[in-house]
C-alpha cells in the first residue's frame, strides 16, 4: 500500500516520462522486447519500468545497490506484473544473485546503474550476451568501466552513455546529488549544517552539486581534488582548497564524491576530530575504506538509523552514514522526483535509440544523440511553461555568414 502511494506520488512530478510512456503505449513500441535493469530501486525506478512495461517490454529489474531497495516499492512493483528480484540490506553475495536473475530473462536491452550487469554478461553470462542489442548506463562510473572493457576490444554491444548526456549530468549529478545528499545526511543526523566545516573530496559534477548546497546551509567548505583544474575551478567558486592530510584535522561533516578508492582511510581517521560525520555519495562503498576504519576502531555500534558510531583507541569517535554507501539513497530516497524525471527521459529514448538504431552500431560505447538530448530540454520547459527566445532569420544569418 505505503509502495503503490509512493510510486504514485511519484508518478504526478514525472510530466516528461508521462508522455513518453503515452507513446510508446500507445504505439507499443517495445513489444516483444525484454529488458533487464539494474537502478536503485525506488519510486521515480518503479515508473520507469512501468513505462517501459507499458509500452510492450517484458521487464526484470534488481537494485543497483544491496542498500539501496526500498522493500515496499519492490514489493508494489511486482503487482504490475514486472519480475522483481531485490531486497534493501543483502549480502553483497545475494546481490550478484538478483543481477543474476534479472539477466535470466535473456535480455535484448540492458539499463545499467554502475556497470554491473554489463561486467557480469561479459565475465561469466556468455550464455545470454548474444541475445543482447545494447545497454544504456546511467552514472559516471558505469561509463568508465564499459569504457574499460570497449579499450579492452572486450565490449560485445553498443552501450550508450545516458550519464553523459546534458539532461542527465548537469542536472542529476549536480543539482540531483546536491540536494540529496544533503537530504540524506540531514534527515539521518538531525545536525545543524550552518557553522560547520563540511568537507567535499572531489569537484567533478556530484561533488560541485554538494558544495554547493552545503553553501548555501552555511557550512564552511574545504573541496579536495586531483585535478589541477578542477582544483582551480573550486577555488574560483570562492571554496577553500586543500590535501586531505591538512583537511581531515579541520572537518566536522565529509561527504566523498570521486568515483575513486580510498580517499579517506587509516591515514586520515587517525587525524580527525571526535564525532565526525563521514558520508560517501560516490558509485562504490569503497571512497571511505570501511576495512581500515574497522581495523583501528576498538568498537562499533549503530547509535541511530543509518549511523554507525566507530570508537578509535583514544576514544575519539568517528560516525558513517549508510555503511560508506551512496547516502542520498542508503540513507533517503534518491534524487528530487522532477530530477530523475529528466534522468529516465534521457534513459527511456535511449531505450528507443537502440532498438531503431543497434543495427547500424558498433560495439563501443556511445554518446546520446545531440538532437534528442536538445528535444529533452525542449520537453522540459514545455512541461514547467517555461518559454525562451528563438533565433531571428536575421540573427541566423548573422552567426553563420563568413
Ligand atoms: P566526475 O568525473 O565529474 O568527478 C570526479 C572528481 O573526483 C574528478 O574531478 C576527479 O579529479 C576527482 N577525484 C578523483 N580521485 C580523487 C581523490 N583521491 N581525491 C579528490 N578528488 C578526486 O564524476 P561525477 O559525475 O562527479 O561522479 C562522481 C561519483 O559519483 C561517481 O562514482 C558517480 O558514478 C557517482 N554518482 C553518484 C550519484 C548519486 O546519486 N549519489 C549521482 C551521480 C553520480
Ligand atoms: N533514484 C534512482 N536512481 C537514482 C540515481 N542513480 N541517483 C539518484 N537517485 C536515484
Amino acid at each position: 500500500m505505503e509502495g503503490k502511494l509512493k510510486i504514485d506520488w511519484a508518478k504526478e512530478h514525472m510530466p516528461l516520462l508521462n508522455n513518453i510512456e503515452k507513446e510508446f503505449r500507445e504505439k507499443r513500441l517495445l513489444k516483444d522486447t525484454r529488458i533487464s535493469i539494474a537502478l536503485h530501486l525506488e519510486a521515480k525506478t518503479a515508473n520507469l519500468a512501468i513505462a517501459l512495461s507499458n509500452g510492450g517490454a517484458e521487464v526484470a529489474i534488481t537494485s543497483s545497490n544491496p542498500l539501496t531497495t526500498q522493500d515496499d516499492v519492490a514489493d508494489a512493483l511486482k503487482e504490475f506484473g514486472i519480475k522483481v528480484f531485490a531486497r534493501r540490506g543483502i549480502s553483497d553475495k545475494e546481490y550478484i544473485k538478483n543481477c543474476n536473475r534479472v539477466l535470466d530473462i535473456k535480455p535484448h536491452i540492458i539499463i545499467d546503474d554502475g556497470g554491473d550487469l554489463v561486467n557480469l554478461l561479459h565475465t561469466e553470462r556468455g550464455d545470454v550476451i548474444r541475445n543482447v542489442i545494447g545497454a544504456c548506463e546511467e552514472t559516471t562510473t558505469g561509463v568508465e568501466r564499459d569504457r574499460l572493457l570497449e579499450k579492452k576490444k572486450l565490449l560485445s554491444f553498443p552501450v550508450i552513455a545516458v550519464n553523459n548526456a546534458k539532461c542527465k549530468h548537469l542536472f542529476d549529478n549536480r543539482y540531483g546529488t546536491g540536494q540529496s545528499a544533503w537530504d540524506g545526511i540531514i534527515r539521518t543526523t538531525n545536525v545543524n549544517i550552518a557553522g560547520k566545516n563540511v568537507v567535499v573530496a572531489g569537484y567533478g559534477w556530484v561533488g560541485k552539486g554538494i558544495a554547493m548546497r552545503a553553501k548555501g546551509f552555511g557550512a564552511r567548505v574545504i573541496v579536495t581534488e586531483v585535478d589541477p583544474i578542477k582544483a582551480m575551478e573550486a577555488y574560483m567558486d570562492g571554496f577553500e582548497i586543500m590535501r586531505m592530510k591538512e583537511a581531515a584535522k579541520l572537518g566536522d561533516i565529509f561527504v566523498t564524491a570521486t568515483g575513486n578508492t580510498d580517499v579517506i582511510d587509516a591515514r586520515y581517521f587517525e587525524r580527525m576530530k571526535d564525532g565526525a560525520i563521514l558520508a560517501n555519495a560516490g558509485h562504490f562503498d569503497v571512497e571511505v575504506k570501511m576495512k581500515d576504519l574497522k581495523k583501528i576502531a576498538k568498537g562499533f555500534r549503530e547509535v541511530r538509523k543509518n549511523i554507525t558510531e566507530y570508537v578509535l583507541r583514544d576514544g575519539r569517535r568517528l560516525y558513517v552514514l549508510g555503511e560508506g554507501r551512496l547516502v542520498n539513497l542508503a540513507c533517503a530516497d534518491g534524487h528530487p522526483i522532477e530530477i530523475m524525471d529528466l534522468s529516465f527521459a534521457v534513459q527511456a529514448l535511449s531505450v528507443e535509440y537502440l532498438l531503431k538504431n543497434s543495427k547500424n552500431l558498433k560495439a563501443q560505447v556511445y554518446e546520446v544523440p545531440e538532437d534528442l538530448d536538445k528535444n529533452i530540454a525542449e520537453k522540459f520547459l514545455s512541461a514547467y511553461k517555461i518559454k525562451i527566445d528563438r533565433l531571428t532569420k536575421e540573427q541566423i544569418n548573422y552567426l553563420t555568414k563568413l
